[in-house]
């Protein structure tokens, strides 16, 4: 594994930012066990320049990528700890490169016969979400899932499971939301974690927003980086907690008005 990471900055900067931020997930409270998950693309800053492909553990997928024929990825492995990450990255990340038919992938960061695991349950859905950016050829790089818990609890209602609700609430709760999340959180209905299925909601709700919030389970988000992403799902989920600290105070919020959330996006982009 040493050989092939160790000789590039840029990926280390990426682990080690993988790293930090995993222990911001484990610390917020939004990383229970195993949950959780992140990838990155690391195509363009992969200089490997491998010939003996048969030594790498080779995986199938269910169905290709076309649109990711060779890429690379840095991806959480399945069962593997958010808290673990922060101290020893490498024991619960992978470093994965499609092969030219884009149906399965190579385990870069291991070796046949050593002590392996597998990347994410959810992959289907990182590299769907993947795939659609590559398709519509965005910057975003960072795919990010987790248990953001006041998230969650906003969509214990059928009140907020709704695109045009969920967006009026946590708008309303706090100036930076609509600021920094100006097209609002994509809605995606109760279904099987790492189904086909939730795979193509989530693409859906992601080719118009940056986040898209799963029914009683988390969020997917997509940045440019690790950090960035995070930065995002912290807002909202600030958002959701002012809601709840209000509805346990008995207050009713107010939330924002059309005309000041109008004036509250034209600052969109300014910081
Ligand atoms: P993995 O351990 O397979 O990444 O699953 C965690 C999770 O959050 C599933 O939705
Ligand atoms: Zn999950």
């Amino acid at each position: 594994m040493k050989h092939i990471l160790s000789k590039n900055k840029k990926l280390k900067t990426i682990i080690l930012e993988t790293a930090e931020i995993a222990g911001y997930l484990w610390q917020r409270g939004w990383a229970e066990r195993n949950a959780g998950n992140i990838s990155v693309n690391i195509t363009e800053i992969s200089n490997w320049e491998i010939s003996d492909f048969d030594k790498y553990p080779f995986v199938e997928l269910p169905y290709p990528y076309p649109k990711l024929v060779g890429s690379s990825f840095l991806v959480t492995g399945t069962g593997k700890r958010m808290r673990d990450l922060t101290r020893k990255p490498m024991n619960g990340l992978l470093a994965i490169k499609l092969n030219p038919e884009a149906n399965g992938y190579w385990i870069l960061s291991q070796k046949i016969g050593s002590d392996n695991f597998l990347p994410t349950s959810e992959l289907p859905t990182h590299l769907g979400i993947h795939q659609m950016i590559a398709k519509r050829g965005s910057d975003e790089k960072v795919v990010m899932h987790t248990h953001a818990t006041e998230l969650i609890a906003v969509t214990q209602t059928k009140e907020f499971c709704s695109e045009a609700s969920i967006n009026k609430l946590l708008w309303g709760m706090h100036p930076e939301t609509i600021i920094f999340i100006p097209k609002g959180v994509g809605f995606v209905p109760y279904m099987l974690p790492g189904s086909v299925g939730i795979a193509e909601e989530t693409i859906k709700a992601l080719q118009d927003h940056d986040v898209a919030l799963w029914e009683k389970h988390g969020v997917f988000a997509i940045g440019n980086s690790v950090g960035g992403t995070f930065d995002v799902i912290d807002i909202l989920a600030k958002s959701a907690r002012i809601f709840f600290m209000c509805q346990s105070a008995n207050i009713l919020p107010d939330g924002f008005n059309e005309e000041q959330l109008g004036e509250l996006k034209l600052l969109a982009g300014n910081f």
